[in-house]
Order: structure tokens, then C-alpha cells, then sequence
């Protein structure tokens, strides 16, 4: 009982790249506009965060001034305080994405404060985007496992789910930051959390440290959701999560996509050729194994 359809919300030129140093402008993009070229319709193309913080994401303006805005495509942007969700509004940000955690420890480490004064400080951010007809994404960090606590409760996950939907986002994506959940675990939490939200409010942004990021999201598919958050070239990782390897590649869940029957109306030769580009910028090769095997026939 899978969905009929899948919304991939491609977070390569921002999770993907928080980590990488010195790529330009330029590169990022060409990256987002290819991207969009291969029909990805939510587009996550940078973070107005701190540059002190995470200098890589310092030209996230230049680059969202930079690319080729279509209809019917949406960019979003991180936002983590009044000042960033400002900052995304001037640029013309379709959907801000504010970020907390369900682990004390990652939450201090990553945003310099607790769960609880986060929430605190995502209140005007949600009103600003309210005023301004602006959608809100809820992120969820460490919902299988912290880098500095370890064990996280699906009770302390649901609770900030909870907290995030009442403030007013119309999703959460649930973040398994460090990619250590296995397909049981997933499961165990997703029963937890949809007792209490509807599948259509809940995404998963797996992370494939441990390789088990498409068996998660085929746990997570048969359970009913339909948001799936990749990122090109399975680029990525978290400067505040040592370790951390990439998100699952979109190459890779559009694979599994289209082998379940499922439509994306995502080209994914153009894809691959997006995720091509961008590695070679970086002098690397893609992770993604689609991308891979595609090359090599
Ligand atoms: P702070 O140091 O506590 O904040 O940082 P502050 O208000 O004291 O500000 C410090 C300085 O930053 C000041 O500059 C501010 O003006 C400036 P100064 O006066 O010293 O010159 N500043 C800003 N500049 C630009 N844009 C802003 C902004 N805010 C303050 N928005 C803060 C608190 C939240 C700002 C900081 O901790 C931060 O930026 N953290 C972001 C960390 C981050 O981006 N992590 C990666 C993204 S999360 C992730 O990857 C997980 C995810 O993928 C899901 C998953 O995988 O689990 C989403
Ligand atoms: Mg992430």
C-alpha cells in the first residue's frame, strides 16, 4: 500500500554542500538550476544562518538572487532566528524551514540553545511567515540517535513534532541526522508518531552513515509517507554532527521510485548528470550508486 505519489524535497545545495568548503557561487547555481531542470519541484537552496557558524552557506542570497525562478518550483531556505527568516523574505524565499532537535545535547551544539528557547525563538520567524503567506517546514534532528547523548526516546521525538505542528509548520521532516536508525527503529517511532499526525504532515530525511537510509525509506513508504527529503550525488552532511555522512542519494530513491510504480516526474539521466556536475566541481565522485551504474552502460 504504497503512495501514488512521492514528494521529493531535494536538499543537496544545502544540506549537501553546509559541509563542503570552497564551492563558488557559480557552481551552486548551475546546480540548483539543473535540478530544477530535471524536475524537481522543492528545491532547499540555502541557509540564512550564521556565517561564523557555517561559513559555507554565507553566499546562500547571491545564489537564490542567482537562479532561474520557474512556476510550480519551490525554494526554501533555512531559517533559524527573526534575523535569517528576514533575510530569506528579501530574497524571495517561497518556504522557510526552521531546524531544532529532539536531543538537548545536539540542539545546544548545533544551534546554541535549548529545544525549548528554540521554539521560543522560531515564534516570530512562524509569524513573519504567516504574515507574509510563506509555508513553514519543521525539522526534527537526531530522531534515531544523537552524536553527543546517543539514545533518543520516540516520546522526546513526538513531543517536538507536537511543539513544531502547534507553532504552525505544515510539515516536519524527521531527521536521522547521523544515519544510525534501522528499518525496526524507523518503524517503532513512525507508529509512535502517526497515532498522532496525519501521514501527510511527516517527512523523512535519512541520512546513509550506515547504509540503511532506502530500507528506512521503504519502511517509511509502506507506512504511508509520502515526503522524502535526498539530496543529489547522496551529498551532505552536518558540520555540528561529527561523522555524518550524506543524505540518501535522489538518484537512488527515485530508483526505488520508479521500481515501485510510483511517479515522481523526475528525469533521472538529467538528474545524474546535475549530481556529474557538481562533483566534478568538488573533484569527487558521486555516492550514489544509480549515478554509478548509469555512467557505467
Ligand atoms: P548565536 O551565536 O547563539 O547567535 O548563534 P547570536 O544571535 O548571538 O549571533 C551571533 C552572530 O551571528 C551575530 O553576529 C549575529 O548577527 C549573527 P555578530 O554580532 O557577532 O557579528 N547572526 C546571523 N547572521 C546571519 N544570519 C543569521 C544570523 N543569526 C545570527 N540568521 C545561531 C545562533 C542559530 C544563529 C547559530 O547557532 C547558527 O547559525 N546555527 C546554524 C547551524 C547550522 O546551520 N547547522 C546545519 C543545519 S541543521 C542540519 O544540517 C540538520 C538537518 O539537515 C536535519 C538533519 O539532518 O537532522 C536540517
Ligand atoms: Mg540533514
Amino acid at each position: 500500500n504504497y503512495p501514488k505519489q512521492v514528494k521529493i524535497v531535494e536538499v543537496g545545495a544545502r544540506d549537501g554542500l553546509q559541509n563542503e568548503s570552497a564551492v563558488s557561487t557559480a557552481d551552486k547555481v548551475t546546480l540548483i538550476d539543473a535540478l530544477a531542470n530535471a524536475g524537481l519541484k522543492h528545491i532547499e537552496a540555502g541557509a540564512f544562518v550564521s556565517p561564523k557558524w557555517v561559513p559555507q552557506m554565507a553566499d546562500s542570497a547571491e545564489v537564490i538572487q542567482g537562479i532561474t525562478r520557474h512556476p510550480g518550483i519551490e525554494i526554501s531556505a533555512l531559517t533559524p532566528n527573526l534575523k535569517g527568516a528576514e533575510l530569506a523574505l528579501e530574497n524571495q524565499v517561497d518556504e522557510f524551514a526552521i531546524f531544532t532537535a529532539a536531543s538537548e545535547a545536539f540542539t545546544q551544539k548545533n544551534i546554541n540553545c535549548s529545544i525549548e528557547q528554540s521554539i521560543e525563538r522560531f515564534r516570530p520567524v512562524v509569524e513573519l511567515a504567516q504574515k507574509n503567506n510563506i509555508k513553514v517546514r519543521g525539522y526534527v534532528s537526531c530522531i534515531a540517535g544523537c552524536p553527543y547523548q546517543g539514545k533518543v526516546e520516540p516520546e522526546q521525538v513526538l513531543s517536538v513534532c507536537k511543539q513544531l505542528l502547534a507553532l504552525g509548520c505544515y510539515e516536519i521532516s524527521l531527521g536521522d541526522t547521523i544515519g544510525v536508525g534501522t528499518a525496526n527503529q524507523i518503524e517503532n517511532l513512525l507508529t509512535l508518531l502517526l497515532e498522532h499526525i496525519p501521514a501527510q504532515r511527516l517527512a523523512v530525511h535519512f541520512h546513509d552513515t550506515y547504509g540503511q537510509a532506502l530500507a528506512n525509506i521503504h519502511k517509511a513508504l509502506e507506512m504511508g509517507i509520502s515526503t522524502i527529503d535526498s539530496a543529489v550525488a547522496g551529498l551532505g552532511g552536518c558540520p555540528y554532527a561529527k561523522g555524518a555522512s550524506g543524505n540518501v542519494a535522489t538518484e537512488d530513491v527515485i530508483y526505488l521510485l520508479q521500481g515501485l510504480g510510483i511517479s515522481t516526474e523526475i528525469d533521472l539521466e538529467r538528474l545524474a548528470k546535475a549530481g556529474w556536475q557538481i562533483c566534478d566541481a568538488l573533484n569527487k565522485a558521486p555516492v550514489s550508486k544509480v549515478s554509478l551504474a548509469l555512467k557505467n552502460t
